[in-house]
């Protein structure tokens, strides 16, 4: 570093007295002709009024009045004198303070006698320096002498001196300036950051990797800082696998990370490779202003997908939505992902307007989304969507061929009620590809399903697939009952498949997860209460108790039940009034459908209802924030909230209730857990109410907000030993290693498709 800043030292030294120099140099050089011009047109001016009185008094011989006429204009403002002399030069009148220099004519005088015409010079006498301006007299033509005047110049040296001077010492300032400036940026900005990062990257190598550093702590050092700051993550991770799976092995537990289903699936592909389909792609790119943003959606099917990928690397075929998709993918519409630490490869599908529309908002959400969850919507099905619906799977289908091709052992997971038909057109095309779709909503009973007016060919696409996953067994039952309604087959009830034409097809419960950090990035216990005070004042409101819900602003996930609980909370335990405000994050989503546009508004109306009718001071009991949140923008009111909220009316699964367990390292919060998820069936230590029976929901967040905090920590313990242990490496490594086991020769000829012992621990 001392090498460097007396580098940049010399350099600024060097350049700023270059720089003054010549500057300098140019401004003495125009102010000396200035000067000069000037003295110049003085003595001309002086010599032209005065040439007139100096020939009269030669003509008149007036010796007297002409030694007078120069004696007179002596010492006048750097006039120095005046001389007169005859045709030959001799002295006939000079003003006494010149007498020593001009008693005889000097040559210039001489020279203007000869060419009878005026001349001028600068000159040095002796020590003075003068500029003599000689004109020759006349009388009537006829040459009868030379005037001199004679100026003293020497003002005009002593004037470039002076700026000389002047350019020394602002240059001598400048550079102690510049210099105390750059000795101050390098230590602040150079040498700061480097020393705090080389600190930094010293814990991390020493395994004290605590120290957190912010990047834009190391100012223009963030680009590396950034890179530092991945490199650090996967160094802090590989080591946190490390321990953790050194601690199962020492404990015997059975536990499932990345690392082990990285190794899990490598071992079963062999040298095939892993595709995933859905129409959610894990990051959007989206135009903000001028700059380009790269977005997670919200969506649980992200949130579990995206950790399998990137263990285990592969593709992952999507719709591709964000508004700057296009400009930012290769010549085949791919691109590595994530973007700052790519692990795998992203492959966009392109639909137009007509199509996403009759596809995605008209079949699949307006019809299969509310037949599939009974909620009390009713479906909607339009033979213009089902056409757009078969298009969309055909180009999927088409897509991911192309991904496909030149891959052996492909093994491919379709993920949910989007796909139905795509395992079919897979395997038509790549009989030796091993597929399985995995649904992520329920499936309803038979007479619920058979109002759908393409039942047949939604089953018989699904039946295409080697492997169809479901989350909970409830939903395994009725998919085979609607199967053995609908299409001609053989079921086996005790194996849970179906054999139909010659392909067999299993059914399994695979109930999906969430990742569990394993490492302590929580805050301490203490300081929950600090993070919940900090995000209430934030939102400012002033609330002793927090709760909190996060979803989809959708209509199957029971928020306006939520809301309506809350208030029959307030109502029959008033002294809460004042001390509990529940937080509800809602992403707005599938907007362009009219329910769901609606819902939105209904939420906020009751929200509005509910907030004026109790509300006081700096106190509310509901604040809506509906934008979409990232997850490091939930995770803070995860860890801070007294209980979370889950009313689904009806869900597959439902992620929210798992991330909430999961985030809660300091094994406090309660959760409040609809009976119609499918997490209730894991979570069993959740308080489960009927979101449809209020009063139950309300008396529900007053046992959780009076909860002990013995039970409190005892049922987080074991839903968070539950989820841990049930992880989303556990879900992928079942899924991907059941469908490894299908014996692709059997696909021919029937019979039973799976090897003893397929199943995971
Ligand atoms: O629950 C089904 C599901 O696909 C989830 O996996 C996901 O969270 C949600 O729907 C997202 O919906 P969309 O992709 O339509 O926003």
């Amino acid at each position: 570093m001392r090498l460097l800043s007396a580098r940049l030292i010399v350099s600024l030294i060097v350049g700023i007295t270059l720089v003054s120099l010549c500057t300098s140099y140019y401004q003495v050089l125009v102010l000396n002709r200035g000067l000069q011009k000037d003295l110049q047109r003085r003595a001309e001016v002086l010599g032209e009024s005065l040439a007139r009185n100096v020939e009269r008094d030669l003509e008149r011989d007036a010796q007297h009045t002409l030694q007078q006429t120069v004696q007179q204009f002596a010492n006048r403002e750097h006039l120095a004198g005046l001389a007169v002399y005859d045709p030959q030069g001799h002295p006939l009148a000079v003003t006494t303070s010149i007498e020593p220099l001009m008693a005889s004519a000097p040559t210039i005088v001489l020279q203007a006698l000869q060419e009878n015409h005026d001349t001028s010079a600068f000159l040095r006498m002796g020590s003075a320096s003068i500029h003599i301006y000689a004109l020759p007299l006349h009388r009537g033509g006829e040459l009868i002498g030379s005037l001199a005047i004679v100026h003293d110049s020497g003002y005009i040296r002593r004037e470039s001196l002076r700026i000389w001077r002047e350019t020394f010492l602002s240059a001598l300032a400048h550079v102690v300036l510049i210099v105390l400036i750059t000795l101050l940026i390098v230590r602040w900005s150079i040498a700061g950051p480097i020393a705090r990062t080389a600190h930094w990257m010293k814990a991390l190598r020493t395994g004290r990797g605590t120290i957190r550093i912010r990047v834009p702590d190391l100012e223009m050092f963030r680009p590396l800082a950034r890179e530092v700051a991945t490199f650090a993550e996967s160094l802090n991770t590989a080591r946190s696998a490390a321990e953790l799976e050194a601690r199962l092995r020492e404990t015997g537990e059975s536990m499932w990370t990345a690392d082990r289903l990285a190794v899990h699936v490598s071992a079963r592909l062999e040298d095939g490779r892993l595709f995933v389909v859905s129409n959610r792609e894990p990051y959007m790119h989206t135009r903000r202003g001028k700059s380009v943003e790269v977005k997670v959606p919200a969506s649980g099917l992200v949130t579990a997908i995206e950790p399998v990928l990137r263990a285990c690397d592969g593709t992952w075929v999507a719709h591709g939505s964000g508004d700057a998709d296009q400009d930012n993918v290769d010549t085949h519409d791919r691109l590595p992902v994530p973007p700052d630490d790519p692990r795998y490869t992203l492959r966009r599908v392109w639909l137009t307007k007509e199509e996403e529309e009759g596809y995605y908002y008209g079949f699949a959400n307006e019809g299969l989304w509310p037949l599939c969850h009974i909620a009390h919507t009713r479906p909607l099905f339009r033979a213009s969507d089902w056409k757009h619906y078969q298009e969309v799977n055909r180009k999927f289908a088409d897509a991911l061929l192309e991904e496909m091709h030149n891959v052996s052992r492909p093994v491919v997971l379709v993920q949910d009620y989007h796909f139905a038909l795509l395992p079919r057109m897979i395997k038509q095309s790549r009989p030796d590809a091993r597929v399985a779709i995995f649904w992520h909503i329920p499936w309803p009973n038979p007479e619920a399903f058979g109002i759908c007016p393409w039942q047949r060919e939604l089953v018989d696409g699904l039946l295409g697939a080697d492997l169809v996953g479901f989350h909970i067994q409830a939903h395994c039952t009725n998919f085979l009952q609607t199967v053995d309604r609908i299409v001609e087959s053989r079921i086996d009830w005790e194996h849970f498949s179906v054999q139909r034409l010659d392909h067999h097809t299993t059914v399994r419960p695979f109930p999906i997860s969430v990742e569990v950090a394993e490492a302590d990035a929580g805050p301490a216990r203490e300081s929950a209460y600090e993070e919940r005070a900090a995000l209430l004042k934030t939102l400012g409101v002033e609330a002793a108790l927090m709760g909190v819900g996060v979803d989809r602003l959708d209509y199957t996930k029971g928020i306006l039940e939520r809301f309506l609980a809350i208030e029959r909370f307030l109502e029959k335990y008033p002294r809460y009034q004042g001390v509990f405000t529940f937080v509800q994050i809602g992403a707005p989503t599938r907007t362009h459908i009219k329910r769901y546009h609606d819902l939105q508004a209904e939420v906020e109306a009751e929200a509005d209802r509910i907030n004026w009718r109790f509300q006081a001071d700096q106190w509310k009991p509901i604040v809506l924030l509906n934008r979409q949140h990232s997850h490091e923008e939930i995770a803070p009111y995860y860890r801070a909230a007294d209980l979370c909220l889950v009313t689904s009316l009806h869900d597959g699964m439902n992620l929210v209730a798992k991330e909430f367990v999961a985030t809660r390292q300091d094994e406090r919060g309660v959760l409040i857990l609809s009976c119609f998820t499918g997490a209730a069936r894991e979570l069993r230590d959740a308080l489960q109410v009927n979101p449809y029976d209020i009063d139950q929901t309300a008396e529900a967040i007053r046992a959780a907000l009076e909860m002990q905090p013995e039970e409190k920590q005892m049922r987080m313990q074991r839903m968070r030993k539950q989820v841990r242990e049930h992880n989303v490496y556990r879900w992928a490594g079942s899924l991907i290693g059941e469908l490894c086991e299908v014996r692709l020769d059997a696909a021919e000829g029937g019979g039973d498709k799976f090897r003893a012992g397929a199943s995971v621990r």
